[in-house]
């Protein structure tokens, strides 16, 4: 049988990426599996805490979280929801796992080098002054705890949008190595540790609004880079004003030369794939339209479906 697990650290309410990406797939899941196949999903909140975190405000964002995993559709009565700090065996596990991990490895993550290039090191949430030697060890086996909570469950696939790829990639070749480590002889029927598979979210990568070669992200000190599943019809028209796109004439769709005109006909078309075959058919229909109604059109789609989803 299949087992679902995902994870979603608590660091604020979901935007459209973590929406798109992930959380709307995994209600999908919920609600098409058949009934043998068991779903977990997780908020990470030991995840959450390899940046440093207000005590007080992080309580408040895992009660954010699980409200709202409940509002885009996800059912205790059929998927396991809980707090990640609240089972210790994913921290167990971890220990084991850091035993066969390597550095080596774990060193090549790019989410670990691009906070390793930093100016100085330092979170936008880190005030101290920092070099490289103030890295968390924490933040260095971020991946390791990741696989941990995949592989306690004996998953067999998690649903994650494209930023999580490479720790899904470090997960199976993990458990694979530490299968040959540990069980060198077993037929692979029932594998001590079973490597998972990654179900890739057709929206794989929902960019920034405000600089849409970057991905939409929580961490992003401008708040108009991204829209909340909790942004009324307002707010949602104002950021989708504010993106920015191009000074070239009408729809086309290039995700290299237009990377902003590219990112709102896509938010179109994953908001609703029913609208048309591909993002590229569906900047044809739109062929004409001037870049104001394209944002009208965007704002309007995402705010009926958000509005009906959610
Ligand atoms: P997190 O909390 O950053 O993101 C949660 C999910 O949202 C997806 N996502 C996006 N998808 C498309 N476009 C974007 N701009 C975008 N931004 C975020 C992510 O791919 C993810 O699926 N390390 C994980 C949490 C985690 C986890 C796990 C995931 C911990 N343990 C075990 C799966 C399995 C993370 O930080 O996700």
């Amino acid at each position: 049988p299949r087992v679902i697990f995902s994870g979603i650290q608590p660091t604020g309410i979901p935007h459209l990426g973590n929406y798109l990406g992930a959380l709307r797939l995994w209600a999908t899941l919920q609600n098409e599996e058949d009934e043998q196949t068991e779903l977990f999903f997780s908020i990470v909140d030991l995840h959450a805490i390899t940046i440093k975190q207000n005590a007080k405000q992080l309580q408040q964002w895992r009660k954010e979280m699980l409200a709202s995993l409940y509002a885009v559709g996800l059912s205790p009565e059929r998927s396991t929801i809980f707090y990640q700090s609240s089972v210790p065996q994913h921290s167990e596990l971890m220990w084991i796992l850091s035993c066969t991990a390597s550095m080596g490895y774990l060193s090549r993550m790019t989410q670990w080098k691009s906070k390793l290039a930093l100016p100085n090191n330092t979170s936008p949430l880190d005030p101290s002054p920092t070099g490289k030697a103030a890295l968390k060890l924490g933040l260095f086996s971020y991946p390791v705890l990741q696989a941990a909570d995949i592989l306690l469950y004996r998953t067999t696939h998690v649903p994650v949008g494209e930023d999580q790829a490479q720790h899904l990639e470090f997960a199976r070749e993990l458990a694979i190595g530490f299968n040959h480590v540990y069980a060198p002889n077993s037929k692979g029927n029932v594998p001590l540790l079973v490597p998972p598979q990654i179900i890739m979210s057709p929206a794989k990568r929902v960019m920034s609004l405000t600089n849409p070669t970057k991905k939409m992200s929580k961490s992003d000190t401008d708040e108009k880079s991204r829209i909340l599943i909790t942004d009324n019809e307002n707010v949602i028209k104002k950021k989708i004003n504010r993106a920015l796109t191009d000074s070239i004439e009408g729809v086309s769709y290039d995700r290299e030369a237009r990377p902003g005109v590219s990112n709102l006909i896509n938010l179109i078309y994953h908001m609703d794939e029913s609208v048309a075959s591909s993002p590229e058919e569906l900047a044809k229909e739109f062929d004409g339209m001037s870049l104001k109604a394209l944002k009208e059109k965007v704002a309007e789609t995402v705010e009926m479906h958000i509005h009906d989803e959610t």
